[in-house]
């Protein structure tokens, strides 16, 4: 040991009392938390002080991940990181997702245990060091920060939002058979093996990222739930809107049949059946109700369902390349005539087969299915296609 260091007093790099010091300046931090943000700048700097009063005695980091919000989240971040070492921050450009954000911020980071919290002031941070010792003293996998328990709440939400909640609830327990009492909750922390364990087989679709760990964990988690009343949101708005819904389906869906069909085909799939929906409505519409000719409702209900269809895979089977503006329009363009050729083949293939076997309802649903490939691959290969990398 060079003398310098011999001077001082061996204790200093020993643990000085039931909460671990580092043992050294040099040492990585025990928890990392990662803190998802999208238009946070008003939240970050409070929750870092928040932060600093809980986890004295504890060392750790602040790990924020920001999608590139518009009001200047990263700024924010930077200016407090020069002057604080917990503080870091990975701002992600041209991506969004709170899920996926999570799994970045949580890969980055060394610490043995990690904690998710939203940036808004939501989650009661003084639960920290309680989840933290059920993870190392008690040793639990996972501490999970539940609203619905004996002491925990959901705080100031109104019916719709209460209900909406222990619905999405329900069906994740029903679904995926979980025993958790409030798989929802985006407060929880873990060992870090937990999220290397499960890495490869998560989703990261959407908001739920906790149900996505724990479905996609090999082995079953010894889990701590831990009540805590949500909070309200001091400033900034939520980002929860009807998409969130969509891509929580999407997620079971994921977590249920996406072995067998991948999510985004099923999505493509039942966007079209409510096209067929639409498409025999606008038909009788025209025939019933305005008598016009047949060729001429028939032709409409086509334009209008693919518009329509078009317009729905954008939103949602393809959220995360959605096109805008021109782009939009000329994605309509190609959608229209990548189904147009789909058409033709489903009517092709449905009359080879009928005139071979004679079978119609057969024929018909061939037809369907060999249009709705052509569509898929096609529409995703050309209207929405994988982004270049660089
Ligand atoms: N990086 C990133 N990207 N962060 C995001 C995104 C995104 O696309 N969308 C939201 N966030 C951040 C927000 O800035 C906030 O820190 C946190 O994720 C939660 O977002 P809110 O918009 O405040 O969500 P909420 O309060 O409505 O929902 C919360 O409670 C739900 C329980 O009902 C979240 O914790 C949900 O995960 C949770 O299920
Ligand atoms: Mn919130």
């Amino acid at each position: 040991m060079p003398a310098i260091l011999a001077s001082i007093p061996q204790s200093a790099f020993t643990m000085s009392s039931n909460h671990e010091q580092p043992k050294n300046p040099e040492q990585g931090p025990t928890l990392a938390v990662v803190i998802p943000t999208f238009n946070e700048s008003l939240n970050v700097g409070v929750l870092v002080e928040r932060l600093h009063n809980t986890l004295q005695g504890v060392s750790w980091e602040a790990v924020f991940v920001d999608d590139d919000s518009p009001d200047g989240t990263v700024q924010r971040l930077r200016e407090l990181a020069a002057t604080d070492s917990h503080v870091r921050c990975i701002r992600r450009v041209g991506r969004r997702g709170l899920s996926s954000a999570c799994v970045e911020g949580m890969l980055s980071t060394s610490a043995p245990f990690i904690a998710v919290m939203d940036a808004d002031l939501q989650h009661d941070e003084t639960l920290l060091p309680t989840m933290l010792a059920a993870l190392r003293d008690e040793s639990y996998d996972l501490a999970i920060g539940t609203r619905y328990m004996e002491g925990g709440s959901v705080g100031d939400w109104d019916d719709s939002r209460r209900n909406t909640s222990l619905f999405a609830t329900t069906l994740s327990q029903r679904l995926l058979g979980l025993t958790i009492k409030d798989p929802m909750s985006g407060f929880f922390m873990l060992r870090r093996q937990v999220i290397e364990d499960a890495v490869y087989k998560l989703s990261s679709m959407g908001f739920k990222i906790l149900v996505d760990v724990v479905v996609s964990s090999p082995k079953t988690l010894r889990i701590k739930e831990i009540p805590f009343r949500f909070g309200l949101r001091v400033a900034g708005e939520s980002k929860l809107d009807n998409r969130v819904a969509w891509d929580y389906l999407m997620l079971l869906a994921d977590k249920t049949v996406g072995r067998y069909i991948p999510v985004q085909f099923l999505s493509f799939a039942s966007v079209g059946a409510v096209g067929v929906l639409v498409h025999l409505s606008i038909l009788w519409t025209g025939m019933a109700l305005l008598a016009l000719p047949f060729v001429v409702s028939q032709t409409s209900a086509v334009l209008i369902s693919m518009v329509f269809n078009f317009f729905l895979n954008n939103a949602l089977t393809y959220r995360d390349k959605q096109l805008h503006g021109w782009a939009w329009w000329g994605g309509l363009v190609k959608f229209m005539l990548a189904c147009g050729i789909g058409a033709a083949s489903n009517v092709g293939v449905a009359s080879y087969i009928y005139s071979d076997w004679g079978y119609w309802l057969f024929s018909g649903l061939a037809g369907i299915l060999v249009g709705l490939m052509w569509n898929y691959v096609t529409t995703s290969l050309f209207v929405w296609p994988q982004k270049r990398k660089g």
